[in-house]
């Protein structure tokens, strides 16, 4: 087999760079991979607000409780601890990586995160892991809530078909069944949610940088994001 040697890109400054879009629309493989050759961190903070959802759904707390939530987000540790190649999503010690993509938390993680005192308590924390620059942080708020002054805001977008197929394609990977149609009306509730909530909706900063990604091949759309950084 051919291997591949990643060579990683020198730039003057360790950047912040923020990376939001919706569901499906290649946000966490671009930003690996854009953290990857550049030499940064990576942050994904939908894996915090999904530890969050698991660690409710797990003990029974009431999703509609916001008192509850807020008090979960305040009492529940989470890690990202690298293991080799892969990050691990540690919670309160409990390495959780795997249950944290189940359907059933995707499904439930937009009611967590219009919660505005989990997000403060969420927001602290990523700002902090980004103090020092030199990162790519990927969710739906951080180009205009979370990294206002980040040095670049990418927006990936694509169709709806093409995210619910990413989507169909990771979960069947996994071995969990679901039928087609049923994920896009899934996605399409979560990105209403999204979208709609009172506090940090998914929303492009007016300074970020929309990229469709439907028809792109993610090697494509990590060498755009790689060229603007340069620039
Ligand atoms: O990126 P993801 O699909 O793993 O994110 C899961 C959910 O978390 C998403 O539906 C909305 C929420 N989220 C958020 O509200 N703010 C972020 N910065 C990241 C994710």
């Amino acid at each position: 087999m051919e291997e591949r040697v990643d060579i990683i890109m020198e730039l003057e400054k360790q950047l912040v760079i923020a990376i939001d879009g919706p569901a499906g629309a290649g946000k966490s493989t671009v930003a690996k991979l854009v953290a990857k050759r550049l030499g940064y961190i990576y942050i994904d903070t939908g894996a915090m607000y999904r530890a969050l959802t698991l660690k409710a759904l797990e003990e029974g707390i009431d999703l509609e409780s916001e008192a509850d939530l807020a008090e979960l987000a305040q009492n529940t540790e989470i890690k990202f601890i690298k293991a080799g190649a892969e990050d691990r999503v540690v919670i309160d010690g409990l390495d959780k990586t795997e249950e944290i993509r189940a359907n059933k938390v995707s499904n439930n993680v937009s009611i967590v995160a219009k919660v505005a005192a989990v997000r403060k308590e969420l927001v602290r924390i990523q700002r902090g892991l980004a103090q020092a620059g030199g990162v790519v942080m990927d969710g739906r708020d951080i180009g205009t809530v979370v990294l206002p002054e980040a040095a670049l805001k990418i927006f990936l977008n694509a169709t709806v078909e093409e995210r619910t197929k990413r989507r169909y394609q990771d979960l069947q990977q996994k071995g969990e069944n679901v039928d087609f149609e049923q994920l896009k009306e899934e996605i399409i509730r979560r990105d209403e949610l999204d979208r709609n909530r009172d506090v940090a909706p998914l929303k492009k900063a007016d300074d970020a940088i929309e990229i469709d990604t439907t028809a792109l091949e993610i090697e494509e759309v990590v060498n755009r994001i790689l060229e603007f950084c340069k620039s």
